[in-house]
């Protein structure tokens, strides 16, 4: 079934300009994914994923929640454990996010990677290739990203994006699409659980049938998450062992904002700054 799915709804192209959008939306209005591949080297994938294995940190994971609207946009890894109640939305989650910013210093050689997924995303949105990659454009950044859920029980409960959308609506954006770097592969990087898409009330597991370097998209309709990444290994918080996924979202750049997301609330620097300002979840997670 999932090998099916991913054959039957894979583009397979070398320049974004060669995807069909109205091809692409027919699928994600048929099946909810759709898949893209052969803009991004596997191999450089795979140097990228020896560089951040070797780099990995524990020692510079932050809560989940609280960081200021300026360190969002710069080095910043948080580690997602809990219900995330502050966000307004429960949603139970274990993972790790490390932000690589595209103006910062490109420590595992991701850059190109990311770049590459950003002008997909930017045609899919009818933009220019090069749109809010390197600078802030209409309010809005590319948060380039990985996600990591570490083996021993790293998850994200099924879900629909439901904060993103909502802000691509106010921005003017249109359509929401969700856009996910294929980093890991099932059998190789981990033996259970991973990324998968509801069908039909199926789950399937797309990294059993994708190769790295492949890019994955859903919408906002989408019912997805992260299914507990090998349960049966001990959790070692040192080691960067698990699933990864690398991510394009387009975040509404908000240190100016007149609203904030109530985790930026959370921040005690923040709470004189936060007076009379309303209230809102306008920082974009997904
Ligand atoms: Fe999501």
């Amino acid at each position: 079934m999932v090998r099916h799915l991913v054959e039957q709804n894979m583009f397979r192209v070398t320049d974004v300009a060669d995807i069909n959008l109205d091809n692409l939306g027919q699928v994600l209005e048929r099946d909810s994914v759709a898949f893209v591949r052969g803009l991004i080297d596997p191999e450089e994938v795979r140097r990228f994923k020896a560089s951040f294995e070797k780099q990995f940190d524990q020692g510079a994971d932050r809560p989940g929640t609280g960081e200021t609207p300026e360190e969002i946009m710069g080095h910043l890894q948080k580690l997602s454990i809990g219900g995330a109640a502050q966000s307004g939305v429960y949603r139970p989650r274990f993972f790790r996010t490390i932000y690589t910013p595209l103006w910062g210093r490109d420590r595992y050689g991701f850059h190109r990677i990311i770049r590459q997924t950003c002008k997909l995303r930017n045609h899919m949105y009818g933009r220019p290739l090069d749109f809010a990659i390197d600078e802030v454009e209409d309010g809005l950044w590319t948060a380039a990203r990985v996600h990591h859920y570490p083996s021993g029980g790293g998850f994200l409960v099924g879900h629909r994006d439901t904060v993103v959308p909502r802000v691509h609506e106010e921005v003017g954006l249109g359509h929401f699409y969700q856009i996910i770097i294929v980093l890991s592969k099932a059998g190789e990087d981990f033996d259970e659980g991973g990324g998968f898409v509801e069908l039909d009330g199926e789950r399937l597991y797309f990294e059993q049938e994708c190769e790295l370097g492949d890019i994955a998209i859903y919408d906002s309709r989408t019912i997805h998450g992260v299914e507990d990444v090998d349960p049966k290994k001990v959790y070692d918080p040192t080691s960067p062992a698990g699933r990864i996924a690398g991510f394009v979202t387009l975040y509404r750049d908000i240190r100016n904002a007149k609203k904030l997301y109530p985790g930026y609330l959370l921040n005690e620097h923040n709470e004189d700054l936060a007076q009379g300002i309303e209230f809102d979840r306008a920082s974009g997670e997904s």
